[in-house]
């Protein structure tokens, strides 16, 4: 999706559950986002980014008890533990939150009040899974059985291992408890349900608009094609947003979650200059662009769910949703109990973190499922990392420092900036259709460039040829130098210390974080003092 630059943008990332650490998994969706961002500034916007802890629902609650803690203490554990791995990661969201603010409870109970007072919500008697031994309703993960589209195993809220379909309450075959393991049985018990079915009309123009993956647009569109039925937004829990009047239910968790996008952008801007004038920009008025990333897990509640609620109440809709493959793990799915897992923490007390955030964009394109393995990882790394990027790098500032020892004078070849321009248009294209993999493509194809140039040039033949040949070396060397410049700027917003370093190795005295595509065109400065070439990347040993 192009979006016009005068247009501000709010990008937000998917709220982690904050149950336990933070997996690789996980950063399918926040690294791309962190990426889109860094570069939409690049090309000029003003962007927002941000993103928070889902501290709701019963992944919390379900924890809590594993654990003999209180979900308020699982909250504080792990929302930590996600802010230190971002912050690790330099995925750097301009607000992280958390959905348990005081803000989020004001913001959810004020849009549910809107929702009743629409006459969008009601009252129904249902079947509610209860076990008869722990003497307890058992909301969403708290029960495990049969899904009833696919046969496979299911928990209460949705069919994770199988088809992927949202359950409703009520709908799963052959309920069993997951605290006691007994069969459990259904009870009536009132909830409030959302007229998600007046919704459809709405929802399948919306969809038709809508901006992002097709993988998005085109799961949702199935399911309003065949039927919308309303949608349960009451649980029988403690923990979480009451109900407004109603001290024995709270919303359900995928109702305050994604309002916290909402909360959030109002905490990001509390206390700054037109506050409320801002958030309405994004919010209220529609003034703003508005791109969510997700992943393919939870497009239903993010194309279905949550459109439909923000039009009930009142609110500016999304205009993209883009949605991530899923990562398996040597071809299996991710499994705690079967040990098919890799924590990010134990990753980067190994590697550095820019070759995560190369991996997880290199290895597959945005959509598709990304299959893990340490070979790809080391393949990655080896041939691309050190043998393209980090030879270029390695060799170019080698021979300039050694025999210039600063930038030297000399014009930059029409064919070095048609290079530079063909990737830096390359890469446009790829983030306006969020194909982070054609990105990198394009830039490794602009190292690799840089590789051949310096080569074909020979500029070791030409420096001992006395003063015409040290001259006609220079300018090879700038050259080469202004093909470096512009790989740090296209690549800061994948490897973004990486390119920091070679920035500063450039002797650059700007900020790569804030340098524009529009500096990819202008010549670096003859003169400036090169700094002392370090290594880049070191091979990885299998
Ligand atoms: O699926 C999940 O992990 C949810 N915690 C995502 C919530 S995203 C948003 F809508 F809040
Ligand atoms: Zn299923």
């Amino acid at each position: 999706m192009k979006i016009p630059v005068d247009k501000p943008v709010l990008v937000t990332s998917a709220l982690p559950y904050v149950n336990g650490e933070c997996h690789i998994g996980h950063l399918r969706t926040y690294v791309p986002a962190d990426i889109y961002v860094r570069m939409l500034r690049k090309m000029g916007y003003d962007v927002r980014f941000i993103s928070g802890s889902d501290t709701h629902g019963t992944p919390i609650v379900l924890s809590a008890e594993a654990q003999g803690i209180t979900p308020e203490k699982v909250v504080e554990k792990y929302h930590e533990h996600f802010r230190q791995v971002f912050k690790a990661l330099n995925v750097n969201f301009d607000y992280y939150g958390q959905t348990d603010s005081e803000s989020n409870h004001r913001r959810t109970e004020a849009i549910v009040k809107k929702l009743i007072e629409k006459d969008y919500v009601y009252k129904r008697v249902t079947k509610q899974a209860f076990c008869d031994t722990c003497g307890r309703f058992l909301p969403d993960r708290y029960v495990e059985g049969k899904c009833p589209h696919c046969g496979d195993i299911a928990r209460g809220d949705e069919c994770d291992q199988g088809c992927g379909k949202h359950l409703e309450p009520g709908e799963i075959i052959e309920p069993k408890c997951k605290i006691c393991g007994n069969a459990a049985v259904f009870k009536d018990q009132e909830q409030f349900f959302f007229k998600l079915s007046t919704f459809a009309d709405f929802l399948s123009s919306y969809l038709d608009n809508l901006g992002g993956t097709l993988n998005a647009r085109n799961y949702a569109r199935e399911w309003v094609k065949k039927e919308l039925r309303d949608w349960c937004i009451t649980r029988n829990l403690e923990w979480g947003v009451k109900f407004p009047g109603r001290n024995d239910l709270v919303v359900y968790v995928w109702v305050d979650a994604p309002i916290g996008y909402i909360s959030f952008t109002e905490e990001l801007l509390k206390g700054m200059e037109g506050a409320d004038k801002d958030w309405r920009k994004y919010w209220k008025d529609d003034k703003a662009v508005i791109v969510h990333f997700i992943g393919t897990d939870i497009i239903y509640h993010h194309c279905i769910f949550w459109p439909a609620m923000l039009k009930g109440a009142e609110y500016s809709l999304p205009d993209a949703v883009v949605a991530s493959g899923m990562v398996k793990i040597n071809g299996g799915t991710f499994s705690k109990s079967r040990g098919n897992v890799i924590w990010t923490k134990e990753f980067l007390e190994r590697f550095h973190p820019d070759t995560l955030r190369y991996y997880l964009v290199s290895q597959s394109s945005h959509t598709k499922e990304l299959n893990f393995s340490w070979d790809s990882f080391y393949l990655r790394v080896n041939n691309e990392l050190v043998g393209v990027l980090g030879n270029l790098v390695h060799r170019v500032l080698t021979f300039a420092h050694k025999n210039f020892a600063e930038v030297p004078e000399g014009n930059i070849d029409e064919e070095v900036f048609a290079a530079i321009e063909k990737r830096r248009d390359d890469a446009i294209s790829a983030v306006e259709e969020y194909e982070f993999k054609k990105l990198v493509d394009a830039v490794m194809s602009l190292a690799d460039f840089g590789n051949r140039y310096f080569q074909r040039a020979e500029p070791w033949h030409l420096i001992n040829k006395g003063e015409k040949g040290r001259e006609s070396c220079g300018i090879v060397v700038k050259n080469a130098l202004q093909i470096l410049k512009a790989v740090c700027i296209l690549l800061e917003p994948v490897m973004p210390e990486k390119m920091s370093e070679v920035w500063r190795q450039l002797g650059m005295e700007s900020d790569v974080h804030s340098a524009k595509l529009d500096e990819l065109m202008v010549p670096i400065e003859s003169g400036q003092a090169l700094g002392k070439p370090k290594m880049l990347f070191k091979r990885i040993e299998t």
